[in-house]
């Protein structure tokens, strides 16, 4: 079948195909139907199926005689190391850390924190949450205590699984220290916190803290418990227009019918393929395609703890790809321009044999033309850009290889994919012709998997992405579509910004600015970046009669913000000024102040109180080196 005749059969019948879909998995109870709408426009799947996304991941993999292949390789350039797991290990590691936590009282239905590196055990605790029904909630490690605080009172887990640390180029970054900080600002406190100690740093113990190997300890291991379709297998928090996280829920039996069915169709490969995503557990990106749909589909996933330069050189993917024999690779459009910036003419991967990659996959930012045709000419293979979110976990809009791999129109991320209804809208909710400018949206009820509320905030999630739009979902990114049905990404239409395929909120970086004693008011837009597609920079006014030096004010804003929301948030541009341009009604110009600094051509805002406040911007923006 060809794609259009695929993506005509789930228009024609949704349900008939979801539950088509729905076979591959192994279910305890085999749901009666799919979509379950009673509640509209809050909608659900699978409901009243009984399934274990561990036994998907894992034990049924055993049982069919794959328990001898290698589930998960951890190759870490960064401690120069290389380990393997078999799915029977895998299944025996998983069963005697769920069953430490089941004898420790986590059950069903509570949340447990996991905030750990790139190594297999950070698989391995969210498989171990999956198998007794926990919903686990893994933070990212460059987020900062503050950040890992709010997380906690949000999901209020009975238990938290960290190592003592995680490894940067040229760094340890102690675990412990941030999540004994994070425990203390929070309100809600753990019962017990698991420490894996790794041999870099050894995390100082507290009387809540139990190490991993001693937690397991004599303890039976579980079985796999199952949950309703729609039971929350985990929350993954992300950034929204305001500092407060959001959490996104992921329903159980969506996730495993949806991430296994773009194994083949999107990312082509076959059981018992290696398919490598390089990111990291703590995004979307890591939950869906290095930990949940490569096991689910019996492929072997790669956690790789490394950077694509300087572990130990611009050559470490080729490596990874040549010595796994990887089939599909996944990363983020940065991750290739920090490459090509280090070696432009591809001279690294001539020292390999990548002939077993068959295709690159490219998601999380815009996959600007220079670095896709780039990564095309030194690769050798097709170059996919997909677009999809946090909130929906695997692809809307792509090139589904598997089905038929479609002509790729460089700056488009192809087309919809099944069970995504893809539309422009006008601010008026009316469709838009071919190639003109809107809201991207899509249309309800979102496919299986995709999140069907926010963690303890459902007004939150109409309010976020239902009420703009009756009937459908607002994605927060304006763009088109071409006749052909292309999609082209354009913007966010909200304060979110991309910095090195990582989703950050400016507005939550102008709450922690705006807590500096010195400041009266501040904005924080994103400025093009070469390498990370986007860069934080901060203005700030200062309070009434405040004169210390403007160089030691910002120093302090940029160590505020890196203590409060980490080093991830890469806010390294702050600058003093008067005042901020803002509208008739007090609306600060974020997007000509973007313009401004991307020496772009910007229309006067029409609603501008003082026009001459642009040319102040322009100038503080001069002495960082933006606006040229
Ligand atoms: N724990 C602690 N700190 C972390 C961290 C982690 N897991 N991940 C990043 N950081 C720190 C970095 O050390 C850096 O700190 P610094 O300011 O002291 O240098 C800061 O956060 C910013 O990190 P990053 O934006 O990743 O920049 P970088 O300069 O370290 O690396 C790239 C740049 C492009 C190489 C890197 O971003 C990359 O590999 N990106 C791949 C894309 C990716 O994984 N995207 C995820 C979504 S798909
Ligand atoms: P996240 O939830 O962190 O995955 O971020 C999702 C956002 O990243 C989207 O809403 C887009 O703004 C952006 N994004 C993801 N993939 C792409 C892509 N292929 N092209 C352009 N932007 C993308």
């Amino acid at each position: 079948m060809v794609y259009k005749e695929v993506y005509e059969r789930w228009q024609s019948d949704p349900e008939a195909f979801w539950m088509e879909a729905a076979e591959a998995i192994d279910w305890d109870q085999k749901p009666s139907k799919a979509l379950f709408d009673d509640n509209a426009p809050l909608y659900e799947w699978f409901c009243d199926g009984k399934v274990n996304g561990c036994y998907n991941a894992v034990d049924r993999h055993v049982e069919n005689g794959r328990g001898d292949q290698v589930a998960i390789i951890h190759d870490s350039p960064i401690t120069g190391s290389i380990s393997k797991i078999t799915y029977a290990e895998l299944q025996t590691r998983v069963a005697s850390l769920a069953g430490a936590l089941a004898a420790k009282g986590v059950s069903k239905g509570d949340r447990v924190i996991i905030y750990m590196p790139m190594v297999p055990e950070a698989l391995e605790a969210m498989l171990a949450c999956a198998r007794i029904g926990a919903i686990h909630s893994v933070v990212f490690g460059g987020f900062a205590a503050n950040e890992l605080a709010v997380r906690i009172d949000d999901a209020q887990p009975k238990a938290i699984i960290a190592a003592s640390c995680g490894l940067e180029p040229g760094r340890v970054v102690e675990y412990k220290p941030l999540l004994d900080g994070a425990i203390d600002l929070a309100t809600h406190k753990p019962e017990v916190c698991v420490v894996l100690q790794r041999e870099q740093c050894a995390a100082e113990m507290t009387e809540r803290d139990v190490d991993w190997h001693a937690f397991q300890e004599g303890v039976a291991p579980a079985n796999c418990v199952p949950v309703e379709g729609n039971h929350p297998a985990y929350i993954l928090y992300t950034s929204g227009t305001t500092g407060a996280p959001k959490g996104v829920v992921r329903p159980t039996g969506g996730h495993l019918v949806a991430l296994n069915w773009t194994m083949k169709n999107i990312y082509n490969v076959d059981p018992g393929d290696v398919f490598w995503a390089a990111s990291d557990v703590g995004w979307v990106v890591g939950h869906s395609y290095i930990c949940y749909a490569p096991l689910i589909h019996g492929n072997t996933t790669i956690v790789f703890e490394g950077k694509p330069v300087g572990t130990p050189d611009a050559g470490t993917f080729w490596r990874v790809i040549a010595e796994h024999n990887v089939r599909s690779f996944f990363t983020a459009p940065t991750a290739f321009r920090a490459i090509k910036r280090e070696d432009p003419k591809g001279e690294f991967i001539k020292k390999y044999d990548i002939s077993g990659l068959r295709a690159l996959f490219l998601a999380g930012e815009r996959a600007d033309p220079d670095t896709i045709e780039w990564a095309q000419d030194i690769m050798g293979v097709p170059v996919y850009d997909h677009w999809w979110q946090t909130e929906t976990g695997y692809t809307m809009v792509g090139n589904p290889a598997g089905i038929e791999a479609l002509p790729v129109k460089i700056g488009s991320p192809t087309v919809a994919m099944p069970g995504f209804d893809v539309q422009i809208l006008d601010d008026e909710g009316n469709q838009m012709a071919p190639n003109e400018l809107g809201a991207i949206a899509v249309k309800l009820p979102l496919p299986p998997g995709t999140l069907p509320t926010l963690w303890n905030a459902e007004d939150r999630f109409r309010k976020s992405y239902l009420n703009t739009f009756p009937g459908y979902y607002e994605t927060g990114d304006a763009g088109m579509i071409d006749e052909d049905g292309y999609l082209y990404i354009m913007a966010r239409t909200d304060d979110v910004i991309n910095v090195a395929g990582h989703r950050l909120s400016t507005g939550g970086m102008e709450e922690v600015l705006a807590g500096h004693p010195d400041v009266a008011e501040c904005a924080v837009i994103g400025v093009t970046d070469q390498l990370k597609g986007q860069l934080p920079v901060g203005f700030v006014c200062l309070t009434k009669g405040v004169n210390r030096p403007h160089g030691d004010i910002t120093a302090e804003c940029v160590k505020l913000v890196r203590e409060r929301i980490g080093p991830v948030a890469a806010f390294k541009l702050a600058v003093v000024v008067e005042r901020l341009p803002k509208t008739r009604s007090g609306k600060i110009l974020r997007g000509t102040m973007v313009k401004i600094a991307d020496s772009e051509e910007f229309k006067m805002p029409a609603t501008i109180d003082d026009p001459a406040i642009l040319d102040e911007i322009r100038d503080a923006l001069k002495t960082i080196g933006y606006a040229a």
